[in-house]
């Protein structure tokens, strides 16, 4: 059932690209070019989705607030859904964890929607931050990767990622999931809206098409990221850094290496080094860099080349993930982990994947048991 695969880990890190183009099925509508619609997007494709369609274009109109509630890696996926979110549906978009949102006595009401992001559907923290959210008359949608969960069946509307089931208890191809369908809910709601500009949706949509193959160029860095864990395997730290949606994809490669590797590792915006976690640099300190694309982000990408050369000129070994062709960072990169060209918002979908890799071969040199890390259960259904 681990398909040839060592674990349900490795399995799982594999299956994403399907697990992407499953979650976007149906989902992108009205192309002319083929019967998914994403291949042409000039020719009138655009991002339907029926649970939504379905809680009437008034109601969507009508949201002026969006919170996203979550746990652990749903609520890294839903703090970059909220860029794009944000981009797309010009709505203020914020991110709480279910546990803290509900004792914080949040403004809420019947314009605010609240969209919880769960895999399993089942996690106690974010069902009881529905419920609240619900007794106070905001709309809950659910983003949920498990048919008929309590979460989405006490939610308005239920939008189900299609990423299989997911045994490994680290998160992985639901992660990337939870992110393609908070993206489709921020297209719809754009285009509802009128806030979508033609050109931004078409420019997702083909993000989107593109985004299998990519996502499964990705998956062939497995065999580079092992050789780099197996030098490291006595690591005792490690460094994640990023911007913009590269920010909370640093702080999910540092929770996959802590569930599974038992490593200290922590993310950082990279914009705040300066501001204090730059003094944890010392030499030989392993730092991942998550480059964004010279092409779709220019500014962001001179910013963290600068960031780099700061720790770099500290004693950091760098290991840069950047976009194929970015030549601008190897005179201050140990390692260079090549990524295909994406969009800007999308770069988080190919990006992760070697930090996936990464946590996993490392979890695999120490000896430890990839599937079923210590003191953690799949679901927590308990407060
Ligand atoms: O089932 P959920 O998505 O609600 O679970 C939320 C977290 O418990 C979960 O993402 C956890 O952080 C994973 N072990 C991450 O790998």
């Amino acid at each position: 059932e681990k398909g040839g695969w060592p674990s349900f880990m490795a399995k799982e890190i594999t299956e994403q690209p399907e697990a992407i183009a499953n979650t976007v099925r149906g989902r992108i509508v009205g192309g002319t070019a083929d019967g998914d619609g994403a291949a042409d997007a000039a020719g009138g494709a655009r991002v339907e989705i029926p649970e939504l369609t379905e809680l009437g274009d008034d109601t969507l109109r009508n949201i002026d607030r969006i919170v996203i509630i979550a746990c652990g890696t749903a609520s890294y996926a839903g703090q970059i859904g909220a860029y794009a979110i944000e981009q797309w549906a010009r709505v203020p978009v914020e991110v709480q964890l279910s546990h803290e949102f509900r004792y914080r006595d949040p403004v809420l009401d019947e314009r605010t929607a609240v969209i919880s992001v769960s895999q399993s559907g089942e996690t106690m923290d974010t069902l009881m931050a529905v419920k609240y959210a619900k007794d106070r008359g905001a709309l809950s949608v659910s983003v949920c990767n498990t048919q008929s969960a309590t979460i989405p069946r006490e939610s308005d509307a239920a939008v189900y990622t299609h990423a299989g089931p997911e045994v490994a208890v680290a998160s992985t191809k639901a992660f990337t999931a939870q992110i393609a369908a908070l993206y489709l809910i921020g297209l719809h709601l754009g285009r509802v809206r009128g806030t979508l500009s033609d050109a931004d949706a078409a420019a997702a949509i083909r993000a989107f098409d593109a985004l299998p193959s990519a996502m499964a160029e990705a998956v062939e860095t497995h065999e580079q990221i092992a050789q780099l864990a197996h030098w490291m395997a006595d690591t005792r730290s490690v460094l994640f850094l990023g911007r913009h949606v590269g920010y909370p994809a640093a702080l999910e490669g540092a929770l996959k290496l802590k569930e599974i590797a038992y490593i200290h590792a922590e993310g950082f915006a990279a914009g705040e080094l300066k501001h204090g976690p730059i003094a944890l640099i010392d030499h030989g300190q392993p730092v991942f860099v998550l480059v964004p694309s010279p092409r779709k982000a220019p500014v962001m990408h001179s910013k963290v080349v600068s960031n780099i050369q700061e720790i770099r000129a500290r004693g950091a070994r760098v290991i840069a993930i950047v976009e194929k062709g970015d030549t601008a960072v190897l005179p201050y990169a140990d390692d260079v982990i090549r990524l295909p060209l994406t969009d800007a918002l999308f770069e988080p979908l190919v990006q992760v994947v070697p930090l996936q890799w990464f946590a996993l071969e490392l979890s695999t040199a120490k000896g430890l048991d990839v599937d079923q890390p210590r003191n953690l259960a799949k679901s927590v259904t308990v407060e």
